[in-house]
């Protein structure tokens, strides 16, 4: 099964992409399956029909689903929320600000691609398109496994020991946790590990969608380099709503601006493709349209290629120890940090922050030094005398 995520800034045309994407893949006759992840619902806007929380037949072998990301947020943060409520109002916060501090931001969005993970198990489609979320918050909170993993394997197994020992005392002062808000948390995070090990399979890849527009296709750079740090494949970029040549001065201006951007990203994104879709005279709703996109979109070539074949972590080994590589394409080496914690390497870039489990080799090794080559972030570690002569 093939998974196509759309992503991008707000308003760049990704529902568009990703509705139009799915309605060809269903006509060239592959069980497919679109659905939208954002909280504005305007899937069913670009097919022109209803769509609810679960898969509905729209056109031949397509289905479409809006999903409910509330309905997902209140299934599995639930037991959660609840404790860190209580424990929050014994600690005198009052209830109305209790609530809104444990309503993580953009956790619907995250919660929301569960639903991603149920439709994809469910073995009935040959391709799922997801039209997801503006690029922001999504791709942080898209290494909260990771995140949460730390939490599940480093804070809760001691905290609940510590729990037997304090309880009495605890329960005095605060609400302790009930087994059920651990088992709530391990069961999220086993969740979300399952979420993404499918997004960062390589069945699955990543279009970015952008317009030719020197602050939309800045941010698609960023873009680019934050995906790759977080594990994501990306294989194309699409530029949406290029304008036709025209004699008027005012557009004329216009394409000259677009050209000269589509150029920059072109050039940036090698050797990704960037597919071209013109700006249309209307809105392209509806299926009918939307197939009219994708094929001026895809021309020849099939939507469902995969083109990228870059690793995106990769070790090898040297006289002096080893080198971790990691695709981090666009990247500059004054927005990198790097640093250790425990068994992890914390790489942040930009902002973006992503905890790498360190193979066990590198585990025994103290980071020696680190480069920029060609779109890879190298990292030199170099054993630690102390650590390898322990068994
Ligand atoms: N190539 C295009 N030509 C004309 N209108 C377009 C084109 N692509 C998208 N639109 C319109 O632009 C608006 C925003 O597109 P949409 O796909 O909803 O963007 P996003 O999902 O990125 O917010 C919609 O009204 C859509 O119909
Ligand atoms: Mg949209």
């Amino acid at each position: 099964m093939r998974v196509l995520l759309f992503t991008g800034k707000g308003g760049v045309g990704k529902t568009t992409t990703a509705a139009a994407t799915a309605v060809l893949a269903a006509r060239r006759g592959l069980k497919t399956l679109v659905l939208s992840t954002d909280p504005a619902h305007s899937l069913a806007d670009a097919l022109g029909l209803e769509l609810g929380p679960e898969p509905s037949l729209v056109a031949d072998g397509l289905l479409a689903m809006q999903v409910d990301g509330q309905r997902a947020f209140e299934r599995s943060w639930r037991d959660v929320q609840d404790y860190l409520r209580s424990v929050l109002e014994r600690a005198g916060v009052d209830a109305l600000q209790a609530d809104e501090l444990t309503v993580l931001p953009g956790a619907e969005e995250v919660l929301a691609l569960l639903e991603l993970r149920r439709q994809a198990a469910s073995g009935l489609y040959d391709v799922v398109v997801v039209d997801c979320a503006p690029t922001g918050e999504t791709l942080r909170l898209l290494a909260l496994p990771e995140a949460l993993r730390w939490y599940v394997e480093k804070v809760f197994p001691g905290q609940r020991r510590v729990m037997k020992a304090v309880r009495p005392l605890l329960a005095r002062v605060a609400a302790v946790p009930e087994d059920g808000v651990f088992e709530a948390v391990a069961r999220l995070h086993g969740e979300l590990t399952e979420v993404r090990d499918l997004l960062t399979a390589p069945t699955t890849s990543v279009r970015l969608v952008l317009t030719p527009e020197a602050v939309v296709v800045a941010e698609a750079r960023r873009t680019l380099t934050s995906l790759a740090l977080y594990g994501y494949r990306v294989d194309g970029l699409v530029a949406n709503r290029v304008l036709p040549s025209s004699d008027d001065p005012w557009v004329a201006g216009w394409v000259e601006a677009q050209a000269t951007q589509l150029e920059g990203i072109r050039r940036d994104a090698a050797p990704l493709p960037v597919l071209v879709a013109p700006y249309a005279a209307a809105e392209p709703v509806g299926p009918d349209k939307l197939l009219d996109f994708a094929t001026r979109l895809y021309g020849v070539t099939d939507p469902l290629d995969v083109v990228s074949t870059e690793e995106l972590m990769s070790v090898s080994r040297d006289a002096d120890g080893f080198l971790l590589s990691l695709s981090l394409p666009l990247a500059r080496l004054s927005e990198v940090d790097l640093a250790r914690s425990g068994d992890d390497l914390v790489v942040t870039v930009a902002g973006h922050r992503r905890l790498l489990a360190l193979p066990s080799a590198l585990r025994r090794c103290d980071v020696a030094g680190a480069r920029l080559v060609d779109g890879r972030l190298v990292v030199r570690f170099e054993p630690d005398p102390l650590l390898w002569r322990q068994p």
